[in-house]
């Protein structure tokens, strides 16, 4: 029997239908509840309210549990590949063994990007951080692969646009490092795989032998699948909204990238190092970092904790603190930020304020402490993580576009002036 919820308003009760998902997470479905009683939910930050009903990623954050289309995180993130990984949150299942070579296959042979997006490239200032070049330079395919602009013509034309996103965002992210550099890029090396490719790209000098050392493209691999989708945070809200409107697959994915680009989401990866760099300068007293970030007065957050929907852990950050140890005992790094990271954890996790507010280290937590060992420089850590979300941002949008829904367009609530006569501009006081 389908179950309702009543809602009393002005001395009414409405019907309300209720949705139960697969893992028994129920939602109160409000779609006609504006045109039965005139009222609209109000719900500042979507704290509470469910955008879509999407196949993709299933949380649990009382629980701390993430899951790929039914596939543990901790398992994924152990035994897949960053490829695998994409293929499996875009079509829905794991590929077989043929499969998953015509996709790499398909991916491989898309890598290079148009010469004239390096002219492009050549018009940013060396300043310009990563990330809006990145940015740009994804929007910009629109202008060189003007079929993709209906992103309903064919089903074809979209698979040639997610193996083309695949394919060339590894070459945008290390083009964005090359220029700040001021250093000629690379071309990419179609013999390597998905990271090494990327890491020789990033890495490589003229004249000089580049050999990628498997424990960097390892890390980089378990790195990208932990980030791979999250459904509907910030970033990926984005890329739905906006393709929701039929805008390309590449404008939608770049406007993921830039509210990817803010601080409280992925830009904490960057602000986490600058902050434990900070404290470190400062002497490393950690407890005047944690009371700086209880106070109320001080804009000073902990970077790299609390997380909207994780209340108890985030399993990406679990996953990440165990890796941060072994790659840099394998690479034989000593970073003393790690030491700092772990201070202020534990500190932090035995603080009221923190515990009460459930707060808790997030996946950008120990990223930082990683990509810094692999030899990134803190303005790419943002860029790493666009990089790992890309297959997500496509899954969704995919699933948006196959699923024809609705142009994503709130209400709102009007606080403002009521109607009022117009003032000439020499009679106003
Ligand atoms: N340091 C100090 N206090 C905090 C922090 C923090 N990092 N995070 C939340 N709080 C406090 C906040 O002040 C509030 O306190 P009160 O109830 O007294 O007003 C309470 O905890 C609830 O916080 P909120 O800002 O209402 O929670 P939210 O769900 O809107 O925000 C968040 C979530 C991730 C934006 C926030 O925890 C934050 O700013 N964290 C630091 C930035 C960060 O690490 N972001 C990366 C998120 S994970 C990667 C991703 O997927 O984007």
């Amino acid at each position: 029997m389908s179950k309702t919820a009543e809602l009393k308003l002005n001395g009414q009760t409405y019907e309300l239908p209720v949705i139960e998902g697969t893992e028994k997470e129920i939602a109160i479905d409000i779609g006609e509840l504006r045109e039965k009683s005139g009222a609209i939910t109000l719900d500042l930050g979507y704290k509470n309210t469910g955008a879509t009903k999407s196949a993709i990623t299933f949380l649990d954050g009382d629980q701390g549990i993430l899951r790929y289309r039914g596939y543990a995180i901790e398992e994924l993130a152990e035994k897949s590949t960053f490829e695998e990984v994409s293929y499996l949150l875009i079509f829905g299942k794991l590929p077989t063994r043929q499969e998953l070579e015509e996709f790499s296959y398909d991916i491989r042979t898309h890598t290079l990007v148009h010469e004239d997006i390096k002219k492009i490239l050549d018009g940013f200032p060396s300043t310009a951080h990563p990330m809006g070049v990145l940015a740009s330079l994804f929007c910009a395919q629109t202008a060189f692969y003007p079929e993709s602009l209906d992103p309903n013509r064919s089903d074809e034309l979209v698979y040639l646009s997610i193996i083309r996103s695949l394919a060339k965002m590894p070459t945008f992210a290390a083009w964005s490092y090359k220029n700040a550099l001021g250093h000629p890029v690379n071309y990419p090396d179609n013999e390597l795989d998905y990271c090494s490719r990327f890491l020789k790209m990033m890495f490589a000098l003229p004249g000089q032998r580049y050999e990628v050392d498997p424990v960097v493209a390892q890390a980089l691999n378990q790195l990208l699948i932990l980030h791979a989708d999250h459904e509907q945070n910030c970033s990926t809200s984005t890329v739905r909204i906006v393709g929701s409107s039929r805008a390309s697959i590449y404008a939608s994915i770049s406007a993921g990238i830039n509210a990817l680009w803010g601080p409280l989401h992925g830009g904490a990866n960057q602000e986490v190092i600058v902050m434990l760099e900070n404290i470190r300068k400062d002497g490393g007293n950690i407890e005047k970092w944690i009371n700086k970030a209880k106070d109320k007065n001080d804009p000073f957050r902990l970077m790299g904790f609390g997380h909207r929907v994780y209340k108890n852990f985030d399993p990406r950050a679990k996953i990440i603190k165990r890796a941060a140890d072994g790659v840099l005992a394998k690479l034989g790094v000593k970073d003393p930020v790690l030491d700092i990271a772990k201070k202020l954890e534990e500190v932090a996790l035995q603080d009221d304020y923190f515990v009460e507010r459930k707060l808790y280290p997030n996946v950008d937590f120990y990223s930082g402490i990683i990509y810094r060992a692999l030899g990134l420089p803190v303005d790419m850590f943002t860029v790493m993580f666009a990089m790992g979300r890309l297959p997500g941002w496509i899954a969704q949008w995919k699933e948006m576009r196959d699923n024809k829904e609705p142009i994503g367009r709130p209400r709102q609530i009007y606080v403002g002036e009521r109607l009022r006569p117009y003032v000439p501009i020499d009679q106003r006081g």
